[in-house]
């Protein structure tokens, strides 16, 4: 947890935009941009380590990026398993917990495994907690509560009237967390891509140009700093 005036910073959640551009700004490929991401990516976990940042979620492919050309993915899905099975011993030794939020029924077998012997292996890690949303999407997440709801009344296990905001926040996707104070998004673009939906109800928001390859320390440390200047109100004055 970091602490400044009154504001307490225990979870940030990043959407990782810019890849691609950065890529074409230097005439390389898409997939080149992705690897500089991967990089981007480990700066951010060891910033959070070293501030003792409890929670970090970050997307790194959305339930619409299966829209993108076929060899885009497919290196995409190759870059992932490589960056998590030469990772995860890296994650485990720094008592990270990983969890990956999104559909894994509808990724590669050979992925999916990999993501629950990643999971299942650093689960009784007490440090930081680390979220990548993988084929995530925000109402994807919001339908998944609607049908277990359901599910819960039709074998009686819960009544109809008792249902409120609570009930949907214990089924959504990080509900064991603190909730998410500072989203950040780089590359430029204002909207949410279908990221956090329910969850980001007031969360602080920070948008900034900087490609994602070229998020380093410093940009993290003007994000959180920006942060700490905000007057969080949740409604009240
Ligand atoms: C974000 O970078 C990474 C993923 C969505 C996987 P982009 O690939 O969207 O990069 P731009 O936005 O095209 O520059
Ligand atoms: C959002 O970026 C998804 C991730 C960063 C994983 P996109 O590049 O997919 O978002 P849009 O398509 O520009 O909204
Ligand atoms: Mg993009």
């Amino acid at each position: 947890m970091i602490k400044k005036n009154k504001n307490i910073l225990n979870h940030v959640a990043i959407i990782m935009d810019g890849n691609g551009r950065w890529a074409q700004r230097r005439n390389k490929s898409r997939i080149y941009g992705h690897k500089k991401g991967v990089k981007a990516v480990l700066k951010a976990i060891n910033f959070s380590l070293c501030n003792k940042l409890n929670v970090l979620t970050l997307y790194a492919f959305s339930s619409e990026n299966w829209r993108r050309p076929i060899q885009e993915i497919l290196s995409l899905i190759k870059l992932f398993i490589c960056t998590l099975s030469s990772k995860i011993e890296f994650i485990y030794n720094n008592n990270i917990c990983l969890k990956v939020i999104g559909n894994l029924n509808q990724l590669d077998l050979k992925f999916k495994n990999l993501i629950l012997y990643s999971e299942n292996l650093t689960k009784s890690n007490t440090g930081l907690q680390l979220n990548i949303a993988i084929n995530y999407g925000g109402r994807w997440d919001i339908v998944k509560v609607i049908k277990r709801i359901v599910y819960l009344i039709q074998i009686g296990l819960l009544n109809p009237n008792e249902i409120n905001e609570n009930t949907v926040s214990s089924l959504i996707s990080l509900n064991h967390l603190p909730p998410v104070d500072l989203l950040i998004r780089t590359g430029g673009e204002y909207r949410l891509s279908n990221f956090l939906l329910w969850q980001i109800a007031y969360t602080e928001f920070y948008f900034t140009n900087i490609l994602w390859p070229d998020f380093d320390d410093k940009v993290f440390k003007i994000a959180i700093d920006a942060y700490f200047c905000r007057k969080r109100n949740f409604g009240g004055l």
